[in-house]
C-alpha cells in the first residue's frame, strides 16, 4: 500500500485477534514509530511490547495495583488487554530541559500514528486506548516507569475480526480555512 493510501484509509478496529504482526513485521512498525518528530532530539520514548501471556499479566497487574472496587471493573481491567493479540504501551520518558513535557507527549503520539498506520499498510489493524490507567502513578511505577513519564498510548495491534469500518467522510473545508481569508 502507497504511503498517501495509508495514511487516508486507516480506520481503528475495536476488535483484534490473530494473527499479529511476526518479529519482522513488528521491527518494521516499532521502526516507524521511531521517526515522529522530537524537538531536541530528546528522543522521549519507550515501547513496551507486551504480547502472549504478558497481556494476562498486564491485566493482574492492573487490578492489583489500581485495587478496583466492583467486580465489573475488574473483570474489565483483566479483559481489555485480552483484547488484542499485540499491545504497544507507548511512553513518554519526560526529559527535564528546555523542551516543554507537552511537545515531548506529542512527539511520543505522533510515533503512535506511525506506528497504527504502519500496522494498516502492512495488513494489520489497530486502535488507540487510554482509560484512567494511563494516568494512574502506580500503574507506571508498576510498569518499571517513573511517574514523571507519560503513558500516551496502548496500541492494541492484530487483524480486525470484522471488515474494516468504512473511511468517514470529511469535508475539508469544515476544517481548513485560508489564513489570511
Ligand atoms: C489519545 C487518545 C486516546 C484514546 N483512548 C481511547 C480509549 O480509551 N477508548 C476508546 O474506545 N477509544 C480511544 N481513542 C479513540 C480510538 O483510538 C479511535 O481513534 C476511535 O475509535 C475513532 O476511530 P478512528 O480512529 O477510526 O476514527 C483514543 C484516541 C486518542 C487519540
Amino acid at each position: 500500500m502507497d504511503a498517501l493510501t495509508a495514511l487516508q484509509t486507516r480506520t481503528a478496529a475495536p476488535r483484534l485477534t490473530e494473527p499479529a504482526p511476526d518479529a519482522g513485521q513488528l521491527e518494521q512498525i516499532l521502526k516507524a514509530g521511531l521517526r515522529a518528530p522530537d524537538h531536541g532530539m530528546l528522543r522521549p520514548w519507550k515501547f513496551l511490547v507486551v504480547e502472549g501471556e504478558g497481556r494476562q499479566k498486564l491485566g493482574q497487574l492492573l487490578v492489583d495495583v489500581t485495587q478496583p472496587d466492583s467486580e465489573e471493573r475488574r473483570q474489565k481491567l483483566l479483559s481489555t488487554p485480552l483484547r488484542a493479540p499485540l499491545i504497544i504501551v507507548a511512553v513518554a520518558t519526560i526529559k527535564e530541559g528546555k523542551i516543554r513535557p507537552s511537545e515531548q507527549v506529542c512527539s511520543t503520539a505522533a510515533a503512535i500514528q506511525n506506528m497504527s498506520v504502519a500496522c494498516h499498510a502492512l495488513g494489520f489493524a489497530s486502535i488507540w486506548l487510554t482509560g484512567q490507567v494511563a494516568y494512574d502513578n502506580r500503574v507506571k511505577l508498576a510498569l518499571g516507569l517513573r511517574e514523571t513519564d507519560e503513558i500516551v498510548g496502548f496500541l492494541h495491534i492484530g487483524t480486525a475480526t470484522f471488515s474494516e469500518r468504512p473511511v468517514p467522510e470529511h469535508k475539508l473545508s469544515d476544517f481548513v480555512q485560508r489564513w489570511p481569508a
